[in-house]
């Protein structure tokens, strides 16, 4: 039994499969794949995208999905191991994992950090504990990683690139108003350099650096490919013959559980917005966001609508990367 927890536990051979896979859905429709089987969501935050293609996916896969979001229709859960439960919480993860395990052939799971105190969320406390009690496997619908918007990414990239080891892919930091997960940022490093894509990360300044973890990822996988993996604050340099553009905002680490020391620190940068002057500057790239994206804040309205804005088949792609994906986890033909 394997889970799919982060990308980088897998090879890019293994998820090069789950691409195909995801491909042949795509062109050649449904079957009933999955018939007879279940997969649990689990929603500790909002979703659009996630929720409706897995559900859907499942659905046009001949499974059931069940949604779930503990604290709302579900018994609010509890995580840490060993404690008195005299809280909010009604039950502990150990057996909410091993009930649905009886029940469901999958587990999805969506739980963003708790933007307290990093050192914590980056131990990704809610998907260890899946993964440590479940008895199928795991999927992560988005916590420190969002793997699966990495594949759906991948795909997108696959079909108007063809191959994409070489390219220039440009990650650029965003402003925005509040501090936001940095699960996608990291992701976006984490697939593009496994992929063996010259990577360059655009950010205002160091504060807004990732964890190391994904940078160090990021550079051992450059090297892996003898590829360039490059961090600069020069937005003019960044966008320098870039093939492909994808944008995010995110918080600075140093400042997490501060957020009000950022913000006057994130306002000065305002001018990162992906724009047509700054596309122009690139090798007539592609744009992409894994949505939900606030237009004329991360985005003008003219970038969002252009030919080269991938952000929709991106999000389109999240339905059958994840079909593929359910049908690879619950180990059945294709
Ligand atoms: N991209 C993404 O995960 O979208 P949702 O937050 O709407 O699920």
């Amino acid at each position: 039994m394997r889970h799919f927890l982060s990308t980088e536990t897998w090879q890019q051979h293994e998820l090069q499969a789950i691409l195909d896979r995801a491909a042949r859905y795509k062109r050649d429709g449904h079957g009933a794949d999955l018939a007879g089987k279940s997969i649990a969501l689990l929603f500790f935050n909002p979703s659009m995208r996630t929720r409706t293609s897995f559900e859907l996916g499942a659905f046009q896969l001949g499974a059931h999905a069940i949604v779930l979001q503990p604290g709302r229709d579900a018994w609010p859960v509890e995580f840490a191991p060993g404690v008195v439960m005299d809280g909010e919480a009604e039950e502990h993860v150990a057996e909410v994992a091993r009930v649905l395990s009886r029940y469901c052939d999958l587990i999805a799971v969506r739980a963003f950090p708790k933007f307290r105190d990093w050192s914590a969320d980056r131990e990704d406390p809610v998907l260890s504990a899946f993964a440590e009690y479940a008895q199928v496997p795991v999927i992560n619908m988005e916590s420190i990683v969002h793997p699966c918007q990495e594949l759906a990414l991948m795909l997108t990239l696959q079909e108007r690139l063809g191959q994409v080891a070489g390219k220039k892919f440009l990650l650029t930091w965003t402003w925005h108003p509040k501090p936001l997960n940095t699960a996608v940022a990291n992701s976006a490093l984490l697939i593009a350099s496994k992929f063996g894509m010259q990577l360059t990360l655009l950010c205002p300044e160091q504060a807004y650096l990732p964890d190391h973890r994904y940078l160090d990822a990021a550079r051992a996988a450059a090297d892996a490919h003898n590829t360039r993996f490059e961090v600069t604050h020069d937005i003019d340099e960044a966008y320098h013959a870039a093939d492909v553009v994808y944008a995010k905002s995110w918080g600075a680490l140093p400042y997490f559980g501060r957020w009000e020391d950022e913000q006057p620190v994130r306002d000065q940068y305002r001018h990162f917005i992906v724009d047509e002057e700054k596309m122009a500057k690139t090798n007539n790239a592609i744009f992409s966001h894994c949505l939900p994206l606030r237009r004329n804040v991360k985005a003008t309205d003219a970038v969002m609508d252009a030919d080269y804005c991938v952000a929709i088949d991106e999000a389109e792609n999240r339905l059958h990367v994840q079909k593929a994906l359910m049908t690879t986890l619950a180990g059945e033909k294709e």
